[in-house]
């Protein structure tokens, strides 16, 4: 049931504390000792590339993947919906990894690239929520996200667990290929272990988020901009926005602005500048300022310090926890899914079961 929520995706948003945490304790034996995938005879030191495919919110949770295991563990990461990994002749080592992200399991794209990667020879490896589904069957290494049913069309915790997963994998990647000490790795598993309380801090700006939210409503379009992990968080909020609000959106690489999207921007066009204070802050600060400097509507969400840093010319500031950048994502997952949700309610659309979508794609 909803319970005293008004929809299920307020429910389920709400819920992602207790999801994250449920789904962390499966691969951290204890916080402050190291990780353990549940399939501890896989050997993770072996894999020289990783192959990520998925659809839609998965495919944007295996963009942050793509980051984490090339930043942390320096393995390689090809990544492809599943829609044009199946018919671009995608060349594939023998025995290599391919990673399949899926709430449902059931994606038609995703199993049939599942089973075209498997007759290409590679390793498969299914980041799922639905444990009975075709593809939690059909993996050589099941990694269960303990979301729960996911009843909101828009997928939203079953999106935070995937990274909790993804981000648990990266740093066991990084630790079978020798690229941690036992004490670095203690830290990630320990920041990592972070994540729940950070969300549910995230959520304490729900109100806030939702008087930002009231004046998104009225816009035609709206972009998105990030970088790093950031950009594909850019794109998830995009992503939600359209389906749930009908509004046109779209998330861009915020160093990309200049290259063309930048023509859009006036005084119509809200900006969501997803931004982190860390090494990346005062090149996304200075991509906004250039949006600012066109009459752009910036709505900034970033920690204390970067909000601090990043001027009062915004119309609206939306305060994150400072966090660990590897549990980032986790937390600014939150207003993004609260701000495409608040908007579609303002909207008056049927946030549950958005117009022309279904949960379950199982047609190509
Ligand atoms: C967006 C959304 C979809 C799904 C996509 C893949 O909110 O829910 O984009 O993420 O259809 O579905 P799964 O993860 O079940 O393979």
């Amino acid at each position: 049931s909803k319970g005293n929520h008004r929809h299920y995706m307020l429910k389920e948003i709400y819920e992602q504390p207790i999801v994250v945490a449920q789904t962390l304790r499966s691969y951290l034996k204890r916080l402050d000792e190291e990780i353990s995938l549940p399939i501890p005879e896989f050997d993770l030191s072996s894999i020289r590339r990783v192959t990520i495919v998925a659809c839609g919110t998965s495919f944007y949770a295996g963009m942050v993947a793509k980051y984490w295991f090339e930043q942390f563990a320096r393995v390689p990461v090809d990544l492809d919906v599943a829609s044009e990994f199946r018919y671009r002749a995608p060349v594939l080592e023998e025995g290599g990894l391919a990673l399949f992200i899926s709430q449902s399991g059931e994606t038609a794209d995703t199993l049939a690239a599942l089973r075209h990667a498997r007759a290409e020879g590679q390793k498969i490896a299914v980041v799922v929520n639905v444990p009975t589904s075709s593809m939690a069957r059909e993996a050589d290494l099941l990694l269960p996200t303990h979301a729960g049913p996911e009843i909101g069309v828009a997928s939203t915790k079953a999106f935070t667990c995937q990274l909790a997963v993804l981000a648990a994998l990266a740093a066991n990647l990084a630790q079978a290929k020798g690229r941690l000490t036992r004490a670095e790795e203690r830290e990630l598993v320990r920041h990592l272990g972070e994540a729940p309380a950070a969300i549910n801090a995230a959520l304490a700006y729900d109100e806030e988020i939702q008087l930002v939210a009231q004046r998104i409503a009225a816009a035609r379009d709206v972009l998105y901009l990030g970088r790093g992990p950031d950009y594909a968080l850019a794109l998830e909020g995009a992503l939600k926005l359209k389906e749930i609000s009908y509004i046109h959106a779209e998330g861009y690489a915020a160093g990309e602005m200049k290259h063309g999207p930048i023509a859009l921007i006036d005084e119509a066009v809200p900006v969501i500048v997803l931004a982190p204070s860390g090494p990346l802050f005062d090149k996304t600060v200075s991509n906004m300022q250039e949006v600012q400097a066109r009459g752009g509507k910036v709505v900034l969400i970033s920690d204390y310090d970067g909000i601090a840093a990043a001027g009062d010319d915004c119309i609206a500031r939306i305060t994150m926890p400072k966090v660990h950048p590897l549990i980032a994502p986790l937390v600014y997952a939150v207003p993004v899914q609260l701000l495409a949700y608040h908007v579609a309610v303002a909207k008056g659309t049927d946030v549950d079961q958005p117009r022309n979508l279904a949960k379950s794609v199982t047609v190509e």
